[in-house]
Formats: structure tokens, sequence, C-alpha cells
């Protein structure tokens, strides 16, 4: 018998997400069979208050869903328990070691990364921290790079390499994973994947939300924390990695960190030039009128809620091709995209026959998951001089197949829930990697404080402080939504 052991069970992130993934897997019939499912928390309640919150979180977003289904959650019922416990005392973990039985554990610890350090070491002691054992944590693994050694030092006494899945929840978006298919099961994009043919690529991770209750974790972090040290670089290093050899964890991994280590850094002198710090005032989201970041934490704040990037890549594929980043709070959309911007034509022969636009590969993570070319094409009809004008091809799905795609987008902790609890690492972030990214952010932080770099402010609405347009229209580029064009 396998047990999966929620720590915090009773916590945000377990009722919005890790559950209601769960129900879904057990709607799909995608659970191991025997599975034993079992929340761990601090507070003294029994099962079945337990039992009845879970329903209440997975029912109301199983309904949003139209998934909801009697049988499914009466299976899922059955799997599951609760253990009201102290997670950093050995003692107190006991219990829960009689309880999930002979089979491999798999411990997710959706609470406080503060408390990872002491919880993996009671863990151990109390022996759910065998060979056949994992641990699942979640981000963020501290805030630079030696408060992520400390927690992890203490996670690596407790677990060997192989038990440990850092998540980040992005590499289980299916475009995510679908951008791999693309990359690797295409012959027609691999010969243009470099610098000869790609002008420049960009990252956006907008978000319409407000820190609003958070800020007492989020002012600690920051956009380049919070974001762009895991996701951001995440989805980076997935564009700009070389052909992995197969997709064994390790070999998808060693591509990655290849690209983390050519990212040239960031120097105070260079700070203004390729990086901008933002953070939104009152402004509107939709049609409410909204806050600024100061007046919800109560008091000024250096923290950016937005950050835009240039990143350089410096090995032979990448040279010369630069790559923006940006992500922010209280944007006027919530949109995930890359967007691969091919060159220009090197010399056109339609002259006045129309715009002829280069063409630009967007691979859209949210609110569509959509892959889509735009490509040239001849106007329909008997011009007598030939007018060319931009289509954009959609390639996921199959074009028009409305069959091909997936009657629900899956919540991104499902696959990995179910590949952490398969001992399936390669969509987790490995140790180096992990610490290289914080070694690369580390040195943005530094070039900021050095540099003496405050947030510029932008509106609530806005894509970000103006300085945002300005790192690509200096190099004659602009974003692919909401450029300055846009705004006007
Ligand atoms: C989390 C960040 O990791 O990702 C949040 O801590 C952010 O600040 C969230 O809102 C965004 O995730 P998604 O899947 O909604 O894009």
């Amino acid at each position: 018998m396998a047990a999966l052991v929620l720590f915090g069970g009773g916590g945000d992130l377990a009722m919005r997400m890790l559950l209601p993934s769960l129900y879904f897997l057990e709607h799909d019939s995608l659970l191991p069979e025997d599975l034993k499912i079992i929340g761990a928390a601090r507070s003294d309640e029994d099962r079945d208050t337990y039992v009845a919150r879970v329903r209440e979180a997975v029912e109301a977003r199983a309904r949003a869903d139209e998934a909801w289904d009697e049988a499914a959650w009466t299976r899922m019922e059955a799997r599951l328990d609760y253990l009201a416990v102290d997670a950093t005392s050995a003692d107190s973990l006991k219990p829960l070691r009689d309880k999930v039985g002979q089979g491999p554990v798999t411990s997710f610890l959706a609470v406080s990364p503060s408390l990872y350090a002491r919880i993996v070491t009671a863990m151990r002691a109390a022996g759910l921290a065998e060979p056949e054992d994992r641990v699942v944590l979640e981000k963020p693994i501290g805030r630079d790079l030696e408060s992520f050694r400390a927690i992890d030092d203490a996670v690596s006494d407790a677990f060997s390499e192989e038990q440990v899945f850092r998540i980040d929840h992005y590499l289980g978006k299916e475009t995510v994973q679908n951008l791999i298919a693309l990359r690797f099961g295409n012959t027609v994009f691999e010969p243009l994947w470099n610098s000869q043919n790609i002008d420049h690529v960009q990252i956006t991770v907008g978000e319409t939300v407000g820190v609003g209750d958070r800020w007492p974790y989020y002012d600690e972090y920051g956009a380049l924390r919070d974001m762009l040290q895991n996701h951001m670089l995440q989805l980076l290093c997935l564009v700009a990695m070389e052909p992995p050899s197969d997709l064994e964890p390790d070999s998808v991994r060693n591509e990655k960190v290849k690209v983390l280590r050519s990212l040239r850094p960031v120097t105070p002198e260079e700070a203004e030039r390729v990086t901008v710090r933002g953070q939104y005032i009152a402004g509107r989201s939709g049609d409410d009128t909204v806050a600024g970041y100061d007046d919800e934490r109560g008091e000024d704040s250096d923290t950016e809620t937005f950050v835009a990037i240039r990143a350089d890549i410096d090995n032979w594929r990448w040279a010369g091709v630069p790559f923006f980043m940006r992500t922010g709070k209280r944007l006027p959309e919530k949109r995930t995209e890359i967007v691969i911007q091919f060159k220009a034509l090197p010399h056109s022969i339609f002259d006045d026959r129309g715009e002829v636009r280069a063409n630009r590969l967007v691979i859209e993570l949210q609110p569509e998951e959509d892959i889509s070319l735009s490509v040239m094409n001849k106007r329909p009809g008997l011009d007598q001089r030939m007018q060319l004008q931009p289509i954009q091809m959609s390639l996921s799905w199959g074009q028009g197949d409305r069959r091909a795609r997936p009657p629900r987008r899956r919540i991104a902790y499902e696959r990995l829930l179910l590949d952490a609890m398969a001992g399936d690492s390669t969509l987790f972030v490995r140790r180096d990697e992990a610490e290289q990214a914080w070694r690369w952010v580390d040195e943005v932080a530094d070039a900021w404080a050095e540099a003496g770099a405050k947030p510029h402010d932008y509106e609530a609405g806005t894509w970000g402080p103006p300085e945002a347009d300005l790192l690509l229209n200096r190099t004659g580029r602009e974003w692919n939504v909401g450029s300055a064009g846009d705004r006007a």
C-alpha cells in the first residue's frame, strides 16, 4: 500500500490545488489503486471534520469544471485520513508512521519553507525517510543561495537527491510540456532555433491580481524571487537548452543547468540598462478601482511587484539573441506567453504589396493554451498585383479539430503529483539547477542594492512602468502585447 502524506493538509495550497488535483485524478481513475491520502496538520480536528472540509473545497472546484461525480468522491473519501501532528517533532510523527503502513510514502510539504529543515529532520528520526520514500518541496526554498543551501543541506541529510522532488508548478502546465514536444518532436523548428534565425525571445507572465493579504511573504521576496528565480528561468531553460539525449530526468536537467550557467551576470553598472523594477500604485483592475502596493501593506516598501530583465545567454547557440522577461502583479491581463521572434527577411521582393512581417511563434500558456505561428500568406483574390497578409496558424491540438482538445484544463499539480508518486523527477528541479538560478538572481539583487535601484511606479492596470517598454524599444523591438503602441 502506498501513501501520500500532505503536511499542511488543511492549508491554502492543499485545499485550493492539491486535494482538487487528487480528486480529478481519482475521477479519471489515474490514482494508484491502493493509495492512501493522509492530511497531517497542527489543527486538532477529527477525520470527519477534515473530510467534510475537503469535500467542500473539492466539490466547489469540480462543479466549476463540470466534473463533479459522487461516485468518484466516494472513492476518494475512502482513501482520506487525517492526523493532528507537530511535524517538527519525531515523537509526534510516530503515529503517522504507523498509519501509513509499509508501502512507499510520498510526503508533500505544503507548509512554510521556514519549517522544512526541522520537518525533514523529524521525518528521518520517525522513519518517514526510508530509501523508498519521497519528499516533495514547494517553492520558495530559501530567499537566496545561502538560505537555499541551509535548507537543502538538512533535506539532503535525510533524503538522497533521487528522493527529493522540488516543485515548480509551471513545469506541470500542459503547454510547457508541449514546448518540449514542439522543439524535439519535429525536424522543422530545431534547425532554425539559434542566433542565425531568431532575433529575440520574450517571456511574459502577467497577472491581474495584486499582492493583497500575501504581503508578509511577498514583501520579503518581490517579483524577482517569487516568479523570476523559478517559473520564468525554467521557461527560459526549456526554450534555450540543447536537445537532451533522451527524456530521462538527468538528461533534461543537465541541459537546463548548462543554460543557467551560461547566463551573463548582471553587474551594478549594467543594472539600469538591462533590468527594470516596478511597483504598482493605485489604479484599475477591470472595472474596479484598486489600491497601490504600499497602501495594501500599510507602509512604504521598496519591494518590486514588477520586474523586466534582458538576459543574455553566452553560448554558441544564443550569442547576440536577447531574452526579455517580464512579470508583474496588477497588469491588465492574466497572460503567460513565450514569443520566439524570427529575423526579418534578408531581402524582400514584395515592396508595396502589403506589410511583410517577420515570422513569430507564440507559445501561449494562459489564458488559452495554444501555440501559433504567424506566417505571410497571399491575400485571397484576383488583385492585379499579388498582396500579402500575415496569418496565424494554430499548431496546438490539430488545427480546427476540437475533438483533439482535452475536455478540461488540468491543474498543473495533477501531472506533478502523479510523477512524484511514480518517482519520475524529469519535471522537477534538481539541486544544482536551483543553486545556479539563485546564483544569477542573487547577482541581480546585489546589483540593484549596489546601484541603489528603486522600483518605478506603475499604475495598476497598466503593463508596468514605461522603462519596461524602453528596455526593448532602445533596441528597436517591442513587446508582443502591451507595448507602448498598444497603450496609446
Ligand atoms: C506562484 C507565485 O508561484 O505562482 C504567485 O508565488 C503567483 O505569486 C503564481 O501568483 C502564479 O501561478 P499561475 O499558475 O496562476 O500562473
